[in-house]
């Protein structure tokens, strides 16, 4: 197949593009040469997908079977994608995510929740930035002439990560010493590896299917100690998660979901957090490795990195608790429980 990736160089795209080329299709990716190296193997063009030139410039060098849209956050942006493509593509892929369901997170979801109501021609200030997604949603069905694949997933992990929530545990389990561990051990928690959706998603794009799936791991079968205690053992330094109840990290104002990432409290806007059920993408062939292989090999990945300078960031907000704070909310633990 021909494949047109628009992104492709951090993460998720990058996982597709290197899924695309392992299977021996012919690759373009398409970015601007900003955020992240070429794509060995592929066709990289240059541009700026909010540029109505550089659209006309892409389209020029399909036809392609499929384009995987990997990088379109805004609805205007990605009708206009949607637009251009139309006639150079059989199909067009689109990243969505989670976000796009007005139920999410307080409520369980699956491919036929509902949407955010945004329209497909919504500029970025007229809604919640949330429901975005559900416009770009939209925006591909409304504009793009022929077949239309759209994912959501939940949360990603992998080698490459952004924002970088496993990145940080992994780094924080590597400090060592006893570490805060949020609410309780036996919390679920759903995750997807990238290489995980890039497979399925070829797999979709290969047989000609169309439709929405809800991309995420199993629902119900692994657990946030699970997660820690993996990430302790393949850093090797003898962290030891204590865990601590969620009523005393918010005496002491530790932030769910981003100051400990992965952590959904037990308060009824966080109840659906990990209550996603994939099914209609498992029975259309999806499958997750196993969360040890994904923490091994993200661990894999950080030590080649190496450290970086740039602080993990979810938006605008921090990822990871300062590590003082943590020293301080540990002692008061510890004090309360008597055991210093
Ligand atoms: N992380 C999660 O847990 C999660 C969960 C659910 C859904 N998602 C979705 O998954 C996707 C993840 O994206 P990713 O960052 O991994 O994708 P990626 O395709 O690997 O990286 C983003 C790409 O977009 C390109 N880009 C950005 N602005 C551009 C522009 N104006 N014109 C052309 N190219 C542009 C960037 O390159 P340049 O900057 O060099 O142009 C980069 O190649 C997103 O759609 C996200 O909403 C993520």
């Amino acid at each position: 197949m021909r494949i047109l990736v628009i992104g492709g160089s951090v993460f998720l795209g990058q996982a597709f593009a290197q899924e695309a080329i392992g299977r021996g299709h012919t690759l373009t990716v398409f970015n601007r040469g900003k955020s992240g190296p070429d794509i060995q193997g592929a066709e990289n063009l240059r541009g700026d997908r909010e540029n109505s030139a550089d659209l006309e410039v892409l389209a020029a060098a399909g036809p392609w079977d499929a384009v995987i849209d990997t990088s379109g956050f805004h609805p205007r942006t990605v009708g206009q994608s949607a637009r251009a493509l139309s006639g150079h593509a059989e199909t067009y892929l689109f990243v969505s995510s989670f976000h796009a369901y007005s139920d999410w997170p307080g409520g369980p979801v699956s491919e036929d929740s509902a949407r955010h109501a945004c329209p497909p021609d919504a500029a970025v200030d007229e809604v919640p930035g949330n429901a975005l997604k559900a416009g770009c949603e939209r925006a591909v069905e409304k504009y793009f002439e022929g077949d239309v694949l759209i994912l959501n997933p939940g949360l990603i992990v992998g080698p490459r990560e952004t924002p970088g929530r496993l990145l940080w545990w992994l780094e924080r389990m590597a400090r060592g010493g006893e570490v805060l561990a949020p609410g309780a051990a036996g919390q679920k928690i759903q995750l997807i590896d990238a290489r995980d959706i890039a497979a399925f998603a070829l797999d979709l794009l290969e047989e000609g299917s169309a439709g929405h799936y809800l991309v995420t791991g199993p629902k119900d079968t692994t657990t946030l100690g699970e997660l820690l205690e993996l990430c302790a053992r393949v850093t090797g330094a003898g962290a030891q998660p204590v865990w601590i109840d969620e009523e005393f990290l918010g005496e002491h104002e530790v932030g769910a979901w981003t100051e400990l990432p992965f952590w959904a409290t037990e308060q009824p806007a966080m109840a659906g957090a990990w209550a996603a059920s994939p099914d209609r993408a498992v029975a259309a062939g999806l499958r997750c490795r196993p969360l040890s292989e994904t923490v091994t090999d993200t661990w894999a990945w950080l030590r080649e990195r190496g450290p970086s300078d740039t602080p993990y960031r979810q938006g605008d907000i921090p990822l990871g608790i300062d590590p003082e704070k943590e020293r301080g909310v540990l002692r008061a633990w510890q004090a309360k429980a008597g055991t210093r």
